[in-house]
């Protein structure tokens, strides 16, 4: 059993370092990729609040693919460019949209969805997936939320 219990009281920062702390504790010496993408949506989903959908979309011959995810059943592929997904595989950038409804190209998977973070994760210099977060709340996401998804997608690097 594992029990990583999140200090909701931490400040953003806090919370991301105990976050990647967890993360990194479930995936050393672990060399499963699905397994690893599990469990670190589950921290994800159990760790943040105000989501409705965390996981992974792993890139495979020039698309997205959908991975292991918390939420409503999901797009399966999304090619490079389209949507905020695509747009973080295409550019290997961090994409943070505080109004997916007025991201052009935004794809809907789940209409609660109000805002969204999407986080490349690179090896190499490439993008081998992102991790992507969906929230009901508009504006949900800031800088603060970015950086401790691309601390984590760092570690995550050479586990997935
Ligand atoms: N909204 C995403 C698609 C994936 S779902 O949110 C899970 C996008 O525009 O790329």
């Amino acid at each position: 059993m594992y029990e990583f219990t999140p200090d909701r009281a931490l400040a953003k920062p806090a919370l991301y370092r105990a976050l990647a702390t967890a993360a990194r504790a479930l995936t050393e010496g672990e060399p499963d990729a699905v397994a690893n993408m599990a469990n670190v949506a589950a921290l994800l989903w159990q760790w943040l609040p105000d989501l409705n959908w965390a996981g992974f979309y792993r890139a495979i011959g020039g698309e997205l693919v959908l991975g292991p995810f918390i939420g409503k059943p999901a797009c399966i592929r999304i090619p490079f460019g389209r949507g905020v997904c695509g747009a973080a595989a295409r550019e290997g950038r961090t994409q943070l949209v505080a109004d997916v409804h007025a991201f052009p190209g935004h794809i809907a998977c789940d209409a609660a969805s109000a805002a969204e973070l999407v986080v490349p994760v690179l090896r190499n210099g490439r993008v081998i997936a992102v991790i992507d977060l969906d929230s009901p709340v508009r504006g949900r996401f800031d800088a603060d939320d970015a950086a401790g998804i691309e601390q984590l997608a760092a570690l995550l690097s050479g586990a997935i």
